[in-house]
């Protein structure tokens, strides 16, 4: 039985590179602790059979060895992803550099008064905790801000360390004190107090300014979920629109029935293949937020735990995730009907159809949920464009009174 490969979540991989640097004890999955590896169903499986599984970097890279179900970790090679890979260092490589100094970890770029409480300790060492959720800035913009403050140190040193967040405050307090004691060896260990205030020198500013975007220039999602003929692409376009004549941004379209013939064009629509046109969509969006453009979607997207995780590829990339939830009632979207799909579903001749026979799970994280019954596309439109006003993410101005107002047709 060959051994499984699985391409874990960020906080995972950060977690077996600090079992692998010797910086954090294994097991994983050990009672108690907070390092865990979920692996999914199938994987797991085959992980039992074979008694391990094999860690693999994004880019395939066999990182580590763990057996399964122990959690017993062995690295295979060093992680070679990411900017900055030079300046992480394992406690050992790091002890053989650096020993005799002061150990300051950093979490947050530095203030001008903490520069100045480091600039008396001495020669330093400072140990940036880029992990997965850990630091207050995106881990690059941690370590570019860290080593700007080095510079105007007199003698401090910068090892970015891989130490994620479980989003559980005390075992996340008791794995930062052992992996700063690891990286320590017994030598002091310099806690800097909350800043008192945020005053930056100015390229540090620089650096947090462009890692933290205004909300109006972050990329952002816009996620339009609902029943077919809800009124979702009617509303979609209708915002795309009203953003387009503004000409303050540019806008990606990704539309259920538009991205099923290309992206996701020979995908059915069981459950299975939902799923996958969901990740798409919501892959492909996240990479425009990247870069702080402006995606619209407007696929059934009927799974909660997809559009789950389509949240989460926009948060890991840094962009914001807006969710509409287009609410008209199937006996609306059904007396519309404009695509004559749902007549043919009941009789039978299209299966597993949305709110026929097939589930649509509504969602309880929507930003807006407009209801588009007996209602104009000016006025549903309006309690998006006030959602999304109220958020900070856009300023489009509202309809003018001379405006066409038609009626809302299929989505
Ligand atoms: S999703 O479930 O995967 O999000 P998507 O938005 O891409 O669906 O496609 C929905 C569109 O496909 C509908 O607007 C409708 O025109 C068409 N369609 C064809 N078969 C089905 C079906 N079985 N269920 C829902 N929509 C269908």
């Amino acid at each position: 039985m060959p051994v499984p490969q699985y391409s874990p979540s960020s906080r995972e991989l950060d977690d077996v590179e600090l079992i692998v640097s010797g910086a954090l004890p294994g097991p994983l999955n050990a009672d108690g602790s907070s390092l865990t590896l979920h692996l999914p169903a199938t994987v797991e499986e085959t992980a039992v059979e074979a008694g391990a599984v094999e860690i693999v970097d994004p880019e395939g890279l066999p990182l580590a060895r763990v057996s399964w179900p122990d959690g017993e970790v062995t690295g295979l090679s060093s992680p070679a992803y990411g900017p900055f890979r030079r300046l992480y260092l394992t406690p050992s490589h790091t002890r053989k550099a650096y020993a005799g100094r002061t150990v300051v970890p950093v979490t947050d770029a530095l203030t001008t008064a903490e520069i100045a409480e480091i600039a008396d300790l001495g020669p330093v060492l400072l140990l940036a905790l880029v992990g997965h959720g850990t630091p207050a800035l995106s881990p690059v913009a941690l370590l570019r801000a860290t080593l700007l403050a080095a510079e105007t140190l007199p003698d401090a040193a910068v090892v970015a360390v891989p130490l994620a967040s479980h989003d559980d405050a005390e075992a996340d307090h008791a794995l930062g004190v052992a992996v700063v004691e690891a990286y320590a060896g017994g030598d002091p260990i310099h806690a800097l107090v909350s800043p008192a205030s945020d005053d930056y020198p100015a390229e540090i500013a620089a650096v947090i300014d462009s890692d933290q975007p205004a909300p109006e220039d972050q990329g952002l999602v816009i996620f339009f979920t609902g029943l077919s003929g809800s009124g979702k692409s009617t509303l979609a376009r209708a915002l795309m629109d009203r953003i387009l004549e503004q000409g303050a941004r540019t806008v990606t379209s990704l539309d259920g029935d538009v991205v099923r013939r290309n992206l996701s064009a020979g995908l059915t629509f069981s459950k299975e293949d939902r799923e996958t046109n969901i990740r798409r969509i919501g892959w492909v969006a996240a990479e425009i937020s990247r870069h702080g453009g402006l995606a619209v979607c407007s696929p059934i997207a009927p799974f909660d735990a997809t559009r789950q995780d389509v949240r989460r590829y926009v948060d890991d990339a840094g962009g914001a995730f807006f969710l509409v939830h287009v609410a008209t009632p199937l006996e609306e979207c059904e007396r519309r009907d404009r695509k004559g799909l749902y007549a043919k579903a009941r009789a039978g001749e299209i299966p597993e159809f949305t709110g026929i026979s097939s589930p649509y799970e509504e969602p309880a994280d929507a930003d807006v949920r407009v209801d588009t019954t007996g209602r104009s596309i000016e006025e549903a439109l309006e309690d998006v464009v006030n959602g999304l006003r109220e958020a900070g993410y856009l300023t489009v101005e509202s309809a003018r009174p001379d405006q066409n107002e038609g009626r809302v047709g299929s989505s």
